[in-house]
């Protein structure tokens, strides 16, 4: 048995992830056998093609959706174990996840948003984390949006309102589908920048499902998925930019798409 790269714990392992639904008369495999492993201070961009099996990973992995076989662990911790309530408790507190669609509750305002998964685990908010959250909300740029409510901010301000809701509990593992889907070019620039940020010198493992390379840049990996499969892995180090790494992402889809 090899040790791990580095000696953060594994944050996510999933082996042999499944999920099968029905279509027409037969049967469809919207992710197959995946096996994906992310280290305490990994951050993966996961890229590929609409229907690739990106948001319905994301799903499995956060526990929202059961898979038909295989397996999640997050932090060692086998999710398929887990009864809906005792998960429902250990996603709060140690996954963030921010959805394709942002899934703000719109009765409470920004701020009620963002602390719901602290109060709803009986968390006292002291001065310091206040403190802390205040500074991080202030590199989001959503501090003067703080008291509206969700139907009163834009797209990018409710993305941004949810990546803060998703890291306020200090989650062992960020999960973001498309974070930056909504963002102009500075917005999305300057959220990859807070990502890495808090990657870099929290060690927060972080799994990001992008579209764009200028996104995927920023990560350590790169992750590509066609029909439900990992059609690539490779790290980005070795880029000068997003137009390289876009280069390579179109040669994995050049290779996988040959033989189909
Ligand atoms: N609940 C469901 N029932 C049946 N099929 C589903 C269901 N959810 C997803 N699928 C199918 O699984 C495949 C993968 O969907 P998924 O949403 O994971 O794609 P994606 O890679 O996130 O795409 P996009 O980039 O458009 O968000 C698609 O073909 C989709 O139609
Ligand atoms: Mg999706």
């Amino acid at each position: 048995m090899t040790e791990q790269e580095t000696d953060a714990p594994v944050a996510v392992k999933t082996t042999g992830l499944t999920k099968v639904y029905p279509r027409g008369n037969a049967t469809f495999e919207a992710v197959s056998r995946l096996d994906l492993t992310l280290n305490g201070g990994d951050f993966v961009a996961v890229m590929g093609a609409s229907g690739s099996g990106k948001s319905t990973a994301l799903h499995l992995i956060a526990g929202l959706t059961r898979p038909t076989s295989g397996e999640v662990e997050i932090e060692g911790r086998k999710i398929s174990k887990m009864s809906d309530r005792e998960l429902t408790i250990f996603r709060r507190r140690r996954m963030g996840i921010v959805f394709q669609s942002y899934n703000l509750i719109p009765h409470l305002t920004a701020e009620e948003n963002i602390l719901f998964p602290l109060r709803a685990d009986g968390r006292r908010i002291d001065a310091s984390t206040t403190e802390k959250l205040r500074a991080f909300w202030r590199e989001l740029d959503i501090e003067e949006q703080l008291g509206q409510y969700p139907d009163s901010l834009s797209g990018g301000q409710q993305q941004r309102v949810a990546l803060a809701r998703a890291l306020c509990a200090d989650p062992a593992v960020l999960l973001a589908d498309e974070p930056t889907g909504n963002l102009d070019w500075t917005s999305s620039q300057n959220v990859c920048q807070t990502l890495a940020k808090l990657n870099r010198e929290e060690g927060r493992a972080i799994l990001l499902v992008t579209h764009e390379p200028a996104v995927a840049v920023w990560a350590k990996r790169v992750v590509v998925l066609r029909d439900g499969r990992i059609a690539g892995d490779f790290a980005t180090r070795d880029f000068e930019d997003a137009a390289e790494l876009a280069a390579r992402y179109q040669e994995i889809a050049r290779e996988t798409s040959g033989g189909n």
